[in-house]
């Protein structure tokens, strides 16, 4: 095994095909016993739902390399819960929870050149995605289904790493009530890229998209859930039944509490509040935690105590706990880390 020739330190959080991805398919109600296979291409009808009705859910988890040489992978088990309920909401075939590990452990094993070296700063992405294969072309459900894994080498999600951000409240919504908003399906995030796209345009970095039906609380970004800290050093974060329920952030939650000794409050929050908070953050599994320097609400900045400079102090302390956790450095929870054997 030799690492590949990859400028592991400069890496951005783009696609690059490594050797093996993992595919199983789900035809006359089971699936096959899957395999690893060399052509990241797909051929697929031109009548597939996934090209008609945008059936498609997907996952991101990472890898990292540890210290002492070994890879990781952090609480696969929720991914393969979320896949699952994704995969429900849009009346898929769920891809079995209890083969899901495996089949993720399986692929990193086979890219493990990939895996940027400890102290890279960087990480193996892991993207597992299912789709609906065969023709539709009334509105209904495929009744077979491709599952997959491919792997990609990356850096961080925003430039310039943990950089506080500018972003702006956005006009557009994410999510509905009683929508999509709480799964991870492809369709959520066609719908944020001409939002997305205005944004960069505008000069911000993300969207912070409110609840769509007051559009007075605060919901996530098209990428990530928001932290909130409180001028007392309380961890503040959103509660809505359309966002995504980010397995970084649950994860923050209870190293907040458990690790560091602060007090959580996991709650609805009103957007009014947002000047009141000492400092702001992003998380996710791309973003890791993405501290927020200004909050533009139609042409008036709402600017973060913590400012523009650096992230602050308790956001700080948070990632480092966290990366830590993830990287072996201090031991984490029963079960949240999996060595790649
Ligand atoms: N919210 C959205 C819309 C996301 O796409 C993601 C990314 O997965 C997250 C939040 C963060 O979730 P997680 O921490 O599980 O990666
Ligand atoms: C992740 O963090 O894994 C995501 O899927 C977010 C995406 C915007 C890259």
């Amino acid at each position: 095994m030799a690492k590949k020739n990859i400028d592991w330190s400069n890496l951005s959080f783009s696609y690059m095909p490594t050797d093996k991805r993992y595919v199983s398919m789900f035809k006359d109600g089971a699936w096959d016993e899957g395999a690893l296979v060399d052509d990241p291409n797909i051929v697929l009808n031109e009548c597939a739902c996934v090209f008609q009705y945008a059936q498609t859910v997907f996952e991101g988890l990472k890898a990292y390399e540890t210290e002492d040489g070994r890879t990781v992978i952090f609480r696969p088990d929720l991914n393969a819960q979320r896949l699952a309920d994704s995969a429900r909401r849009l009346s898929m075939a769920p891809f079995p929870e209890d083969r899901f590990i495996d089949a993720v452990k399986q692929t990193v094993k086979a890219n493990l050149d990939y895996v940027p070296p400890y102290g890279s700063g960087a990480s193996l992405y892991i993207r597992p995605f299912l789709m609906g294969t065969n023709a539709v072309i009334g509105v209904q459900p495929a009744t077979e289904y491709m599952f997959r894994i491919l792997t990609t080498p990356v850096g961080p999600y925003f430039k310039g790493g943990v950089k506080p951000i500018y972003i702006k409240v956005s006009d557009y919504d994410r999510a509905a009530p009683h929508g999509t908003g709480h799964i991870k399906a492809g369709l959520n995030y066609a719908m944020s890229l001409y939002p997305i796209v205005k944004a960069h345009e505008e000069g911000f970095a993300e969207n912070m998209y409110l609840d769509a039906a007051t559009r007075t609380y605060v919901e996530e970004t098209g990428g990530a859930n928001f932290l909130f800290v409180t001028k007392d050093g309380k961890l503040v974060t959103p509660k809505s039944d359309s966002i995504l329920p980010s397995i970084t952030r649950r994860s923050l939650m209870y190293v907040a509490e458990h690790y560091l000794g602060m007090e959580v409050e996991h709650r609805p929050v009103p957007f009014e509040e947002v000047p009141e908070f000492a400092e702001i953050g992003l998380c996710g599994t791309a973003a890791v935690i993405s501290p927020i320097g200004k909050i533009s609400d139609h042409g008036k900045d709402i600017c973060v105590p913590s400012g523009m400079d650096e992230i602050g102090p308790v956001l700080k302390k948070l990632r480092e706990t966290l990366i830590n956790i993830q990287e072996c450095r201090i031991e984490a929870p029963e079960g949240w880390v999996h060595v790649i054997e």
